[in-house]
Formats: C-alpha cells, structure tokens, sequence
C-alpha cells in the first residue's frame, strides 16, 4: 500500500542525527516536573506516548539551565542530579517509539518571568516590556558569562542523560531571544550591538558545550523569523543571525516568531490579530492561516547551508505539510498544539485515516486549563 504522504514521511538527517520522518514534536512547556524540577511519572508518559503516535523527533518543553531560571514544574537541567530522571524520560521514548528521537530544550525566562514568581527578571538590556510594564534589570558580563557556562554543562548533561540532541529557545522573547534581538538588547559590550556581536552568547554557548560533547551531539536553536515588535528581528535580521548561527556549527535551526510584547501591536499594524502567546497564533481555521512562518523559513532554505530548517506554526493539514516539504520550504515540519490533543496523528496521517487535526487554535491548553498539566481544554470539543 502506497504511502499518503511519501515526502511528509521520508527519512532524513539532521547532523548525522537519523529522523524517520519530516514530524517534529515542538516544544511544549509539559508543567509535569515535581516542586524541585524533577521529573515525574506523569512527565515520562507524556513523552513516551508522544514516542508511540509515530513523531519522528519530540522537542522537550524547555528545561532551565540555572537554578531559579525556570517557571513551577517545568524541568531543571542545573545540576548532574537532574541526569538520572531524565534518563527514564529517553529511555521510555527510544523504547517505545519505534525509532523515535528525543531533544531536551535548554532556556531561561530571562525578561518575561511572571512578576508573581519573581520581583526582578534579567534581560541584556533594561528595556521595558510594555506588555507587563516591567523593567529588567540588566545583566552584567559576569552573569552572561556564568550563564553561557551553565548552558554548556547542561548540554552535557543532556548527552549523559542519552538525549539524541538540544534545542536553546532563543524565540519568543525569552532570555536568548532578547540576546538577539536589536530592540531588547542595547548593550555596548562585546554581547551587544553589531548582528555579531548579540549572536555572540548563543555562538559561546555552542563552542563551550563542543568542548564538553563533541561536534558530532546535534545542537540546535528555536529563533524567530520577525519579533514583529518595532525595532526588533525583521525578516532579514533573521537571516544573518541564522546564517551566522548555521556557519558555527548549529544542526538545525527552527523559525518562530513574536515576543509577550507583540500582543500589544494593532492588528492593522501587523496584519494580524494577537492573542495570549502571540507565537502561538488562534483561530486556524483555514488552510491560509497555516504555516504563518513559511515566508521564513523559505528564505532561510534559500540562503543557509548545512544547516536543517525547521518550520513551526500553525501546521494542519497533512497535505499542506506534505507540499512544504516536497517544495523543499523547509526540512521538517514541527507541530505544539496539534499534539497536545491527539498525539496519534502522525500514525493517523501516515495510515491515511486523517488529513486534518482537530486543534482548533483556541489556546485553552494555554488560557483555560482545566487542571494542572499540559492537556486540551478544549473539552466541549472532544
Ligand atoms: C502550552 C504551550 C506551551 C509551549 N511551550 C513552549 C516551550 O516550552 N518552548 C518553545 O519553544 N515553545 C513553546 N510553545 C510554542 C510552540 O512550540 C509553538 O512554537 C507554537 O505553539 C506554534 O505552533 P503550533 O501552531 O503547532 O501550536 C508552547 C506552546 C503552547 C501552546
């Protein structure tokens, strides 16, 4: 019997990392970690039910590098104790998922930590978040310097836990994102300024963590395509910070967009309406609405080299990502919400019984929860 979608699910490499298909899980916060970081059961079957719907590579949620870096229940990765529990997480999705591949994402809140969980953030710059009206303060060289570290140990500890690669959220205007992007970092040292030069942390973080795994464990980074904020990453900013990115040596690189403070911009301004999570865009209804970064990554396809590209948003319908791929507009396809609801569909895409997710875009797994944990609200739906 012949195969759907052939492209969607033909193997390919990412460094000499072997997916077996074109389907990313992406990153999805999982808030499953215990009150420490630490992991739990609920987090393991989370993931090893991801394994077993057929995904060629899950993406962790993010897991915080530093103490005190992350938000309740999210995973640490800040101290060699963290290995041993995160070693069950990988052990459950190699065995279970016929092949699956596991990356842990690494970042920190940095300028967006709810101001109920920490009365200071820290950012490159104080610029202030008009989405919140905080003003972080800024980091000093030290501190860049101490976290550039604590990223490359957790590199390291992901290896030794058995993850296959990493990913450091540098979108979304979190810690890294605000590095790179011209709006929030205004600094006039060595981490500031030129494209170089706020490039410059996640560039150290991958040549320390080199040092500590070797150049063959894929490192990869999530950056956005626009901040769609004014004076922040436009089109072709990102393709510089990709490019340079690609040139040291990063595996893969998957392309979002926004920062919280999108949410303030018109929709006449922007040519859409925000919501909560601005990254994570509602109402997708249509086939239109999809793929709301593939200008994107279709420019980084074009110009970067060497380097996998990884296009995330808004993602649907099979036939869509099946296009995607075989017009070589990006090398994989990653998916967040979809898989929240039903992390089966890439079987059911694959056996033909599906051609469209049921995630309707609403963003209640983010706004509306009904318990603790990552689920679909969605209930009425169901
Ligand atoms: C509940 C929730 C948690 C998320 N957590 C993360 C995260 O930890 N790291 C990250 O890079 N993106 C995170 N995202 C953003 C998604 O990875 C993705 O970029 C965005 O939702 C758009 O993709 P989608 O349309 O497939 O949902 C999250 C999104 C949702 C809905």
């Amino acid at each position: 019997m012949s195969i759907p979608y052939p492209n969607l699910f033909s193997e390919a490499s990412i460094g000499n990392m072997i997916v077996k298909n074109r389907l990313i899980r992406s990153a999805t916060f999982e808030e499953l970690a215990d009150e420490h970081g630490n992991v739990t059961d609920g987090y393991i079957e989370l993931h090893r039910r991801l394994a077993s719907g057929g995904v060629g590579l899950i993406i962790t949620g993010y897991a915080h590098p530093i103490k005190n870096g992350g938000l309740p229940h999210m995973i640490g990765v800040e101290s060699d104790d963290c290995i041993k529990g995160l070693r069950k997480v990988v052990e459950a999705v190699h065995n279970s998922g016929d092949g699956c591949k596991i990356a842990l994402q690494i970042g920190h809140c940095g300028r967006q930590f709810p101001r109920r969980l920490q009365k200071e953030t820290v950012a490159p710059s104080a610029v202030i978040d008009p989405s919140t009206g905080r003003i972080p303060r800024e980091m000093s060289f030290e501190e860049v310097d101490k976290f550039i570290k604590a990223c490359s140990a957790a590199v390291r500890r992901a290896r030794d836990a058995g993850f296959d690669a990493v990913q450091f959220h540098a979108a979304h205007g979190w810690l890294l994102s605000s590095f790179l992007s011209p709006h929030t970092n205004r600094r006039q040292d060595m981490y500031g300024g030129s494209t170089e030069n706020r490039v410059r942390v996640l560039s150290e973080i991958y040549k320390h963590s080199v040092k500590q795994v070797g150049s063959d464990f894929p490192i990869f980074a999530k950056i956005n395509g626009n901040d769609f904020v004014e004076g922040g990453i436009d089109p072709n900013e990102s393709l510089r910070l990709g490019k340079i990115l690609s040139e040291v040596g990063f595996a893969a690189l998957e392309v979002s967009c926004c920062m919280w403070e999108t949410i303030v911009r018109r929709p006449e301004e922007i040519g859409w309406q925000p919501a909560v999570l601005p990254e994570s865009r509602t109402n997708i209804v249509t086939k239109e609405k999809e793929a709301y970064n593939r200008a994107y990554t279709q420019l980084f396809k074009e110009k970067i080299e060497n380097c996998s590209i990884i296009l995330v948003g808004g993602l649907r319908s099979a036939d869509v990502m099946e296009e995607i791929v075989s017009r070589k507009d990006a090398d994989f396809v990653s998916l967040s919400r979809p898989l929240i609801r039903e992390p089966d569909l890439p079987y059911l895409f694959k056996s033909g019984s599906k051609s469209v997710a049921d995630c309707i875009s609403c963003n209640k797994c983010i706004t509306n929860k009904k318990r603790h944990g990552l689920h679909c609200s969605n209930i009425e739906n169901i």
